[in-house]
C-alpha cells in the first residue's frame, strides 16, 4: 500500500501551487461553461490563506466573478466581500487604450501603422493592464481568462507588440523626423510628437519585455487547464497544452470538473451510463498527462455561487473528492449528532426523575401530617 502510494503519479491536488509561494502569475483557462470562473473564484480565495495579497482578474468578456462572488466589480481592484486581502477586478481586453486613442490623434500615419499590426491594440491595453497591476504589488494574481483561443492570443501579444514595435522603431529610423514634420503640419503640439510618442512606446515596450520574461519562468508564472471528462474538452486541453508548450509557459495541473461518481449514479441508468464515459476520458487523461496534477471536481446538484459555497467547494481542491468518505463522514455526524440526542433525553429523563422524586417525597410527608 505504501509502495503503491510512492508509485503513484503527481498528488491529485491543487496543493503544489499553494505551496510554490514564489509564483506570481497565475492564468486558468480552457473552454467555455466548464468552469474557468468557479476554479479561479476557489484558487483565489484558497491563496489568500496563504499570501499576503491576491488579486483575481477575469480577462473574459463575458465576465461573471460578481455572479460568482455575488458582489459587483469593476476595472478597479475591489476588495472582496469577507476577505482582507482578496481583491478582484474585470477588463476587457479589447477595449482601446488611451495610448492607441493618442495615437489615432496623430493622424492617418499612426493608425494606419497600428492597422499594419494585428491584435496591436489589444496587446497595448493588455501590457498596459500589466504596467498597472505589477505596480499594484500583490503577491500573487490569479487570471480567470477567456476561452481557450483567445487566451492563447493574449498570452501571444507580448511577441505580437514586441514585432510590432520593432516595425515601428525602424520605420521611425528610416524615415527620420516624418512623423514629426507630419505632426506639424496638422498641427499636434509637441506632446503628440514623435518623441513623446516613441517614449511612451518604448516605455510599453520595456513593461512587455519583463512579463514576457515572467511568463517563461516555471517559477513565476503557471497555466492551470480546467475541462470536463468528454472527448472535446479533452481534445481542446490538449491543443492548450501544446500551445502553451510552444509558448514556453509552465503548465502542471489539470482540474477536470463536473465528474459524476458511480456512488452517486447508482439509482439511474442514465447517470451510470455517463459515469462509464467519463472514466474512459479521465483514464485518457491520467495516460497523456502522467507526471501532471490530475484534481478532479465533483458534479454538483446546484451551481456554485456565493463566497460561502465557494469556499466549502474548494475543499475539494485540496482533498480529493471521495464519495465514500463523504458518506462516512456524514455517518460520523448521524452518530455524533445520534449521541448529543440521547444525551440530552437521558439529561432531561434525570431531571423529570428527580423532579418525581421530591414530587413524591413531598406527597409522603403530606401524608404524614395528615395521619399525625
Ligand atoms: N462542479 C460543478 N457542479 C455544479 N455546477 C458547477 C460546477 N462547476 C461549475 N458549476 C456551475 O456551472 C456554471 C459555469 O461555471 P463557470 O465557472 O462560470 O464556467 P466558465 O467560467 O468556464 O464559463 C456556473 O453556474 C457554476 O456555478
Ligand atoms: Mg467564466
Amino acid at each position: 500500500m505504501a509502495e503503491e502510494e510512492e508509485l503513484s503519479m503527481a498528488e491529485a491536488t491543487i496543493v503544489n501551487v499553494l505551496e510554490q509561494k514564489e509564483l506570481k502569475w497565475i492564468f486558468v483557462g480552457g473552454k467555455g461553461g466548464v468552469g474557468k470562473t468557479t476554479c479561479s473564484c476557489m484558487l483565489a480565495v484558497l491563496l489568500a490563506r496563504v499570501r499576503k495579497s491576491v488579486l483575481l482578474i477575469s480577462t473574459d468578456p463575458a465576465h461573471n466573478l460578481s455572479d460568482a462572488f455575488s458582489q459587483k466589480f469593476t476595472k478597479t481592484p475591489t476588495l472582496v466581500q469577507g476577505f482582507s486581502n482578496l481583491f478582484a477586478m474585470e477588463v476587457d481586453p479589447t477595449v482601446e487604450s488611451d495610448n492607441l486613442e493618442q495615437m489615432e490623434g496623430m493622424g492617418s500615419f499612426v493608425s494606419e501603422l497600428a492597422n499594419a499590426i494585428p491584435g496591436v491594440d489589444e496587446a497595448m491595453s493588455f501590457a498596459e493592464m500589466l504596467k498597472l497591476v505589477q505596480n499594484m504589488d500583490y503577491s500573487v494574481i490569479v487570471f480567470d481568462t477567456a476561452p481557450t483561443g483567445h487566451t492563447l492570443r493574449l498570452l501571444q501579444f507580448p511577441s505580437t507588440l514586441e514585432k510590432g514595435l520593432g516595425k515601428m522603431m525602424s520605420l521611425r529610423n528610416k524615415f527620420g523626423g516624418l512623423i514629426n514634420q507630419v505632426s506639424r503640419m496638422f498641427g499636434a503640439g509637441e506632446e503628440f510628437g514623435e518623441n513623446a510618442l516613441m517614449g511612451k512606446l518604448e516605455g510599453i515596450k520595456s513593461v512587455i519585455e519583463q512579463v514576457n520574461e515572467q511568463f517563461r519562468d516555471p517559477d513565476l508564472t503557471t497555466f492551470i487547464c480546467v475541462c470536463i471528462p468528454e472527448f472535446l474538452s479533452l481534445y481542446e486541453t490538449e491543443r492548450l497544452v501544446q500551445e502553451l508548450a510552444r509558448f514556453e509557459i509552465d503548465t502542471h495541473n489539470i482540474i477536470i470538473n463536473q465528474v459524476l461518481f458511480e456512488e452517486d449514479a447508482v439509482e439511474s441508468k442514465l447517470l451510470q451510463a455517463r459515469v462509464r464515459m467519463q472514466q474512459k476520458y479521465i483514464d485518457q487523461f491520467h495516460e497523456l498527462y502522467e507526471d501532471f496534477h490530475i484534481v478532479k471536481l465533483p458534479l454538483l446538484p446546484e451551481e456554485v455561487r456565493g463566497t460561502e459555497a465557494l469556499k466549502s467547494f474548494a475543499v475539494n481542491l485540496t482533498t480529493p473528492y471521495r464519495p465514500e468518505g463523504g458518506e462516512a463522514e456524514t455517518k460520523d455526524l448521524l452518530t455524533k449528532g445520534r449521541i448529543q440526542e440521547l444525551e440530552t433525553e437521558k439529561a432531561s429523563l434525570q431531571a423529570q426523575v428527580l423532579d418525581l422524586q421530591s414530587e413524591l417525597e413531598k406527597q409522603r410527608k403530606g401524608k404524614d401530617l395528615a395521619n399525625s
